[in-house]
């Protein structure tokens, strides 16, 4: 410590908070973390403790290949084991870009120290011509518009600068937005934290704000396992569902109530997305942006108007329960924050599927998705890989209609690997020039939470250890029915046990490294994808110091 230039009056006898800090050069989400960081500082210096940055791999979702999720584990094992390595005593989490919430969020449960999360906050909207443009959904929007050619290339550059506005996470209710809220509903940020724009003076004092509480949270004893309980995390589930959030969350949900000792499992999911009402009017199921929400009166007025179906008695890292935290909160805007009488949608936010091709379960949002494709039955275009469906797609001469069913296999956890967003594919152009914006489709991947359409993602178990979805064949009929929450493929039983017997097992995709690792031990998406090693046995001992 003396070589670093402190001394014992700096540290001795004072609690020793751990800052995880996701910044890179390479993340833009987490751009201002650089300086927000020092924020944090300030706060747990104000409160007598002693700060400690601890850089963590940064899990930029826009840059790292092949898909973040290869390694939302990777950074959860990085976050125990620094928390476990090093002399501290809390911790702030600093995170925000998709998977690395949760994964700060396993490794925190699972080392249990006092942890409090410091959410990046949304990125400004974005503006172009005259409109509001949500990140990722309106990328996805105009690139179809480019495909059909109806904007041209400096359209399409104008358009990006128009979204690309600020430091931030996505500001629709993407992956990032969900979570964080979600974050907060479990009870594991300050009060309305989620919701503050990165950009807003507002979200460096809330981020003094978390240092300040982590320094009291070490003098309280205040760990991951008092807050988070099985009533927690229905209402996040109930969060989840009126957010019209990301099916993302789904499987991160699972994995942190795994690690927290919650039994969780997919059917929880749709009993409750049955009786919940989508509430947040925000792209890509509403029409607003997190901006519009933080100035609607943010989480604390969404979960106010939600109150009725929420467990309001829960306790959060500031050491008062949800409800002494939204009290007097109010909705400013009901347009974005609707209430539960007018809402965005009565129920189904999100909803999880089964039938023969999906024994184990899939996932689709059926608010995001056209209304006549909640109820469907097509002839199956089957791709067995990613770059097989890109070009076919591209095909003017496809055999494809309106009706297909876009199959996509070998692109879960194990198949592609690592289970990248591939589950929005793209309409094939020659429709989309025909003007058709969504179809059916399905996939063992899942998508972005900036995503839309009628996408059937998450098939457990995946094509590529043997699921049923390796079986299906192009010209098969399946069919979709989201009020009876089924997912058929309608061919014989005894054919379906003739391509079964014929199934070849592939060897694993990723044979050295970090990789070989995750083809061992990775769980399906109905688990949550956590390892199963992670899931063993209690809390380790903190090591001996000799
Ligand atoms: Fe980081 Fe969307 S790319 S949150």
């Amino acid at each position: 410590m003396l070589q670093m230039g402190y001394d014992a009056a700096d540290f001795a006898g004072k609690p020793v908070v751990a800052i995880i800090n996701t910044w890179s050069d390479i993340n833009p989400c987490h751009a201002h973390f650089r300086a927000r960081v020092d924020d944090v500082k300030r706060g747990v210096l104000q409160a007598g403790g002693f700060p400690i940055e601890l850089p963590a791999m940064s899990l930029s979702e826009t840059f790292v290949k092949p898909s973040t999720m290869l390694y939302r584990n990777f950074l959860a094992m990085e976050t125990e084991e620094l928390i476990r390595s090093h002399p501290v005593d809390g911790v702030v989490l600093m995170g925000g870009c998709d998977k690395t919430t949760p994964a700060l969020l396993m490794g925190a449960i699972s080392a249990n120290l006092p942890a409090i999360f410091m959410p990046a906050g949304p990125m400004l909207r974005g503006a172009y011509r005259g409109q509001s443009l949500g990140s990722g959904s309106d990328v996805w929007k105009y690139w179809d518009e480019k495909r059909a050619g109806r904007i041209s290339d400096d359209d399409w550059r104008e358009m990006e600068a128009g979204i690309a506005r600020s430091y931030g996470v996505c500001m629709t209710m993407g992956t990032a937005a969900t979570m964080t809220a979600l974050a907060e509903v479990l009870g594991m940020t300050l009060p309305n934290a989620s919701s503050i724009p990165a950009a807003d003076s507002a979200h460096t004092r809330m981020a003094a704000e978390t240092g300040r509480r982590a320094v009291e949270m070490v003098f309280e004893d205040l760990k991951p396992s008092d807050i988070l309980t099985a009533a927690s995390f229905d209402n996040a589930i109930a969060a989840l569902m009126a957010l019209g959030g990301s099916t993302n969350a789904i499987i991160h949900l699972v994995a942190l109530a795994r690690r927290a000792g919650v039994a969780l499992d997919l059917k929880r999911f749709d009993d409750i997305a049955r009786r919940t009402p989508v509430i947040a009017n925000i792209r890509p199921t509403g029409q607003f942006l997190m901006e519009d929400f933080w100035y609607a009166g943010g989480l604390n007025a969404f979960l106010a108007t939600l109150a009725p179906l929420v467990d309001l008695q829960q306790t959060t890292v500031n050491g008062h329960t949800l409800a002494d935290n939204i009290a007097g909160a109010k909705v400013w805007r009901d347009e974005v924050v609707r209430p539960l009488n007018d809402p965005v949608a009565g129920s189904d936010g999100l909803a999880v599927l089964t039938g023969n091709l999906a024994p184990r379960g899939a996932v689709m949002k059926p608010a995001a998705a056209e209304e006549r494709l909640r109820r469907h039955r097509g002839p199956a275009l089957v791709f067995a890989s990613y770059d097989e469906m890109a070009k076919a797609v591209e095909r003017d001469d496809l055999a494809v209609t309106p009706d297909h069913v876009l199959v996509l296999q070998n692109a879960g956890p194990q198949g592609a690997p690592g289970m990248p967003e591939w589950g929005m594919l793209p309409i094939p152009k020659k429709l989309v020039r025909e003007g058709v914006r969504d179809m059916l489709r399905i996939s063992d991947a899942r998508m972005s939470g900036t995503s839309y359409g009628a996408c059937v993602l998450h098939v457990a178990p995946e094509a590529y250890v043997g699921g049923p979805l390796a079986f299906a064949r192009t010209g098969d009929m399946i069919a979709v029915d989201v009020d009876r929450r089924s997912l058929t493929l309608d061919v014989a039983d005894d054919e379906l046990a003739r391509r079964e017997a014929a199934f070849a097992p592939r060897p694993p995709r990723l044979s050295r490294g970090f990789g070989a690792l995750f083809a061992k031990s990775i769980g399906q998406a109905d688990e949550g994808c956590d390892f199963d090693f992670l899931l063993r046995g209690d809390v380790l001992a903190e090591p001996e110091i000799h």
